[in-house]
């Protein structure tokens, strides 16, 4: 059977990557992509640019590279601005975060010095530990937003970006909760004009950046873009949008380890996880505010993989702690720690620990920049732009966006498998269901 080829557009000319948030993460995924253009380093942990995908039977033998299985923007289109209330520039803020070597820096300092912070959309009551100077000033939200909007378009014409996507790399904002101002476009934009306090600056951004064409990811846990507000917008304008909160670290183990747990039907009592970590994200989620954003986009995750309601025999009421704690001497990198208790046949009782020291915004770069580069591919793509929501990304993400009604998907595996399953049906190719059957016809 032939399937359907989906339009996709080209990826002519430059892609401008607009970064809220010019801390360690950014400064990672924007210093580590010029390093790779410069050829001194390999994009380890991108599945855009080192990923494959099986195509047709086993006997076959099609493994393409994702990246010349589908029109993706090449590393070299890619032109990046940022904003952020503290005025480091990119070289400044690489340096501080103490992620990338010193000398690794000093090799890209020209590319990264000349990247300055534009004037932040922020209030101090969403990010209590953090006190900013570079910072817009307006009568209203809506001012602000307009302000964005500007910046966008000085962005769009000095860099000669044809295309443009926007990726939450910003600190983690105090816990909200949906409230009358987020339910539709029209409350969310009377908000805007009337300083609601519901709406946060990351839901500046992400309006500015829908109503400027640009896709928008969320790579941090606040609510953001996931509000029936801007859903509608995105759907409306037919723009892009996915998060939240980047998998990476003690959740991507969670979420590697938990579907395995449960495919081979072995209990869970409890799952204890803390951290240490001394970056500046781990000073901003000592603020019990920003905390319980992060805690609530921890939590969820093995809830809906281990579907304690399907397995009660299982996974009823087991207990499930997340700690961090901020510890300066660690930095950017990060130890966590794991104790599992689980049980197998007959209900006798095991453990497993787990202590993984990490560096939490080397994992998160290649995240970042898949997440541009395949936001940019949806909004080639008439039929995926349409949507909004892209749940196919959820790949990347801890809590991921998806369609009102649905469980969101949490296994790995499954989303892995979502992922590219969608590349598979954009480009006409028979979807893998692993059923095999007729290799023994
Ligand atoms: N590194 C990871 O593995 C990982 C994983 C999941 C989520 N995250 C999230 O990604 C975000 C970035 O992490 P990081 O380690 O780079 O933190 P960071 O503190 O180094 O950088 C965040 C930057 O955002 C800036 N900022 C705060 N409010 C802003 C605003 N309103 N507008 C523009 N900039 C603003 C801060 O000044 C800071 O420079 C955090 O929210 C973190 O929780 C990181």
């Amino acid at each position: 059977m032939t399937r359907k080829v989906i339009p996709i557009g080209e990826p002519e000319g430059k892609l401008g990557v607009l970064v809220c948030g010019l801390g360690a993460v950014a400064t990672t995924f924007i210093g580590g992509v010029e390093a790779i253009r410069r050829g001194y380093a390999q994009p380890i942990g991108s599945l855009t640019q080192m990923g494959t995908i099986r195509l047709g039977k086993r006997t076959e033998k099609r493994v393409p590279k994702i990246k010349d299985f589908v029109p993706l923007a090449d590393l070299s289109d890619l032109v990046f601005a940022a904003w952020d209330p503290i005025p480091d520039n990119a070289y400044e803020a690489a340096r501080k975060a103490g992620v990338l070597e010193p000398s690794l820096l000093d090799e890209i300092k020209d590319f990264l010095e000349p990247i300055e912070p534009m004037a932040a959309v922020f209030e101090q009551r969403f990010v209590k530990r953090l006190k900013g100077k570079n910072v817009k000033k307006g009568k209203t939200k809506m001012d602000l937003a307009e302000q964005v909007m500007e910046d966008i378009e000085r962005f769009r014409r000095a860099s000669g970006a044809a295309r443009l996507v926007m990726v939450w790399c910003g600190s983690t904002e105090s816990f909200l909760e949906e409230s009358p101002v987020h339910q539709s476009l029209a409350a969310f934009e009377k908000g805007l004009k009337s300083n609601s306090p519901d709406i946060a600056p990351s839901m500046i951004y992400a309006y500015a950046a829908i109503k400027s064409g640009a896709p928008f990811a969320n790579g941090a846990p606040n609510l953001t873009a996931d509000i029936p507000a801007l859903v509608d917008l995105a759907v409306q304008d037919q723009i892009p949008v996915c998060g939240k909160d980047f998998k990476t670290g003690q959740t991507l183990m969670k979420t590697i380890l938990a579907p395995g747990l449960k495919a081979r039907l072995i209990g869970l009592r409890g799952w204890f996880s803390t951290n240490i970590l001394g970056n500046r994200d781990g000073e901003v989620l000592d603020d019990p505010g920003s905390f319980k954003t992060k805690e609530e986009s921890k939590l969820s995750v093995l809830e809906y993989i281990l579907q304690p309601e399907l397995y009660p025999e299982l996974y009823k009421d087991f207990y499930h702690k997340v700690r961090i704690n901020y510890y300066p001497p660690r930095g950017d990198n990060k130890e966590g720690w794991d104790n599992l208790d689980i049980f197998g046949w007959l209900g006798y009782p095991m453990q497993i620990k787990i202590d993984f020291l990490c560096r939490d915004s080397i994992l998160a770069a290649p995240l970042a920049l898949d997440l541009a580069l395949f936001l940019d591919l949806a909004q080639r793509t008439p039929q995926m732009a349409r949507r909004g929501i892209q749940e196919w990304l959820s790949f990347y993400f801890k809590s991921p966006m998806h369609a009102p009604g649905l469980y969101p998907e949490h296994d790995l595996f499954i989303q892995l498998m979502k992922l590219k399953n969608t590349l598979r049906y954009l480009r006409g190719e028979e979807l893998i269901t692993h059923l095999g059957l007729e290799y023994y016809d």
